[in-house]
């Protein structure tokens, strides 16, 4: 017999209509929790607004607060969520009065946290992409620049390479820094700029540049050191690990 899942969702209009919806869900073994989302979208109520593209824990679009912890809609099992390890010492993420909620026998959806939230579960994600695109994590050449191709060897790949399995999720935006900071960097793109920094083809003015930004008020020296961001990452890229990696290659501590 297949199994019925109660949901309990934020919903937010985008004009000041929030509050929280109730589903069923009928949950067949291995069903994700963004395959429930769109049974609901399906069957219940086509207005539910969530992002998604990947479906494969890749493209980082489907990020959300799942139990008060931000996940992967995709990457988690509906099976699985009231029984996996939580991380630990996280911050209370609070969106609004939600109705009595039963922990043990409902899975409470909510947007990601510290962002604007557009519609439901769908948050603005531009000033994480502005604050990305601010540390230039990028390699360029001249268009007419006839230097060979850059060669990278397996140890200095390695260096990098636990921060090149970042998929920009923004999960890492759940830091209480980036709660009470509206300016802070934040930690994906701290952990993006210690990636380029620390390849072995980046030119040495290039690495002054980064090094500006990272440099600023709000970037490197407003962290904490909550290291919530490392616990959330559902890639393992350690960013707070980055940013105190930053404090001692390029700072004065
Ligand atoms: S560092 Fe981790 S949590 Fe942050 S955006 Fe990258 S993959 Fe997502
Ligand atoms: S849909 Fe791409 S990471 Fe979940």
């Amino acid at each position: 017999m297949v199994e019925i899942q109660k949901f309990l969702i934020y919903r937010n209009s985008g004009n000041g209509d929030i509050h929280y919806d109730r589903f069923e869900v009928p949950v067949p073994k291995g069903m994700s929790i963004l395959d429930a989302l769109f049974y609901i979208q399906d069957y219940f109520d086509s207005s539910l607004a969530f992002r998604y593209a990947c479906r494969g824990a890749i493209c980082g679009s489907c990020g959300m607060t799942i139990d008060k912890v931000p996940l992967l809609a995709c990457r988690i099992q509906i099976s699985t969520i009231k029984t996996a390890k939580k991380p630990i010492n996280l911050p209370e993420l609070k969106f609004g009065d939600h109705p009595d909620w039963n922990q043990e026998t409902e899975i409470l959806i909510e947007p990601l946290p510290n962002m604007t939230i557009l519609k439901d579960l769908v948050v603005d994600m531009k000033p994480f992409w502005s604050f990305y695109k601010e540390i230039e994590p990028f390699f360029s050449r001249e268009w007419n620049d006839t230097a060979p191709e850059s060669t990278q060897s397996q140890s200095q790949m390695k260096k990098i390479e636990q921060l090149v399995y970042c998929i920009l999720c923004g999960l890492c935006w759940a830091c209480p820094v980036s709660n009470k900071n509206p300016n802070y960097l934040g930690p994906a793109q701290l952990a993006k700029a210690e990636r380029f920094i620390s390849d072995s083809r980046i030119s040495k003015e290039k690495q002054k540049i980064i090094v500006s930004h990272i440099a600023r008020e709000d970037a490197v020296p407003a962290c904490e050191k909550y290291f919530v961001c490392n616990r959330v990452c559902p890639k393992g890229v350690m960013p707070g690990t980055a940013i105190k990696n930053l404090r001692y290659e390029w700072m004065d501590k």
